[in-house]
């Protein structure tokens, strides 16, 4: 036998050297859920381990999170009901508390990269990301509108990247085109470019109480058969002068990553969503599973499709990890 694979596989040394991929928590991205108010930190009963904080618990969280290592977060809103309407007014008003505590972690964490998300489910009365008609219709230029507005508040906060994950035709441009005209031409959109229509965000939307009132979001996010609509959505976003082009969820969708990945130059980002880290610690906890491997595997096969950011719900986990291995 003149080839023999394993060779390269004898050692620990000589598989470090062989590595092609190798994770750094310079890859994450720490999705978090904020509360209003003060001292709450409140888990989520489909996410174990995984909480909604109010600021002065998200503030040390982050200062943690910094210490291993993860300088980028992406930071929602958990709104109550009162907060809540048709046409999500509170997403721009710039004394709701979402934006007063982007602007304070700002203030606290200048060197951090934070991410907003712009999308009208948490703040709508409807649980949609777009404007729902009388006939349950989702306007798409309606909402452009809307989307414009958050997105313009959120930069005014002094935030690093702008996330829509609305998935509203022209939202990337016409949101560039605010921030430009309004001097925040150094904001980025990270775009979600191909988001589908997912069982795997259920979690998530527990978290933000944000599931749609009826219907479901079949008519904007794409359907989970499609791969070639993909490249669609990412030379739009591209032409609209997206920074990162990201796919979502990660896991069931590693070949959208590994396709945008050879076809663009952009950065590509890859979410592991609520689903994929619910799914992985219900069967750990059950001990049906290495967590811990399994985790690290799932992170490692995002990276190796081509993902340069991973947006994960274990990303101090892995941080720790990494650190103590
Ligand atoms: C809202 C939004 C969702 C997620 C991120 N932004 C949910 C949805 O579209 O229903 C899901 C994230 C996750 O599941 O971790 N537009």
């Amino acid at each position: 036998m003149l080839r023999r694979p394993r060779r390269n596989r004898k050692s620990e040394v000589i598989r470090q050297m062989v590595e092609e991929t190798r994770l750094s928590t310079k890859d994450f991205m720490y999705p978090m859920f904020l509360l209003e108010g003060k001292n709450k930190k409140v888990e989520v009963n489909s996410m174990p381990g995984i909480h909604r904080l109010s600021l002065d618990h998200m503030l040390r969280e982050m200062e943690e999170c910094l210490k291993l290592g993860i300088n980028a977060f992406d930071i929602f809103p958990v709104v109550e009901d009162k907060h809540k309407d048709k046409e999500a007014t509170k997403s721009y008003d710039p004394k709701f508390f979402y934006l007063k505590a982007l602007e304070r972690i700002k203030q606290e964490f200048p060197q951090a990269c934070i991410m907003t998300d712009v999308a009208m489910d948490p703040y709508s009365t409807d649980g949609h990301d777009g404007l729902v008609d009388e006939y349950g219709n989702i306007l798409n230029d309606e909402t452009l509108e809307i989307l414009g507005s958050m997105a313009l508040a959120q930069a005014e906060t002094g935030i690093d990247i702008i996330g829509p994950s609305d998935m509203m035709d022209g939202r990337v441009e016409y949101i560039r085109d605010i921030l430009d005209e309004s001097g925040y031409e150094n904001t980025s959109i990270m775009a979600y470019t191909a988001k589908y229509a997912s069982a795997f965000y259920g979690p998530f939307r527990d978290a933000l109480d944000s599931a749609p009132k009826s219907g479901d979001k079949k008519t904007y996010q794409m359907d989970p058969a499609n791969l070639r609509e993909a490249m669609i959505e990412a030379e739009m976003d591209e032409e609209e002068g997206a920074d990162f082009l990201m796919v979502k969820p990660a896991l069931a969708y590693l070949d959208v990553i590994k396709l945008l990945r050879d076809n663009f130059d952009l950065p590509i980002a890859a979410y592991n969503v609520s689903g994929e880290y619910a799914m992985l610690k219900a069967a750990a906890q059950k001990g049906w599973i290495d967590g811990d491997r399994a985790m690290m595997e799932m992170l490692l096969s995002m990276k190796r499709a081509g993902a340069k950011v991973i947006l994960t719900y274990f990303a101090k986990e892995a941080a720790l990890l990494m650190k103590n291995s």
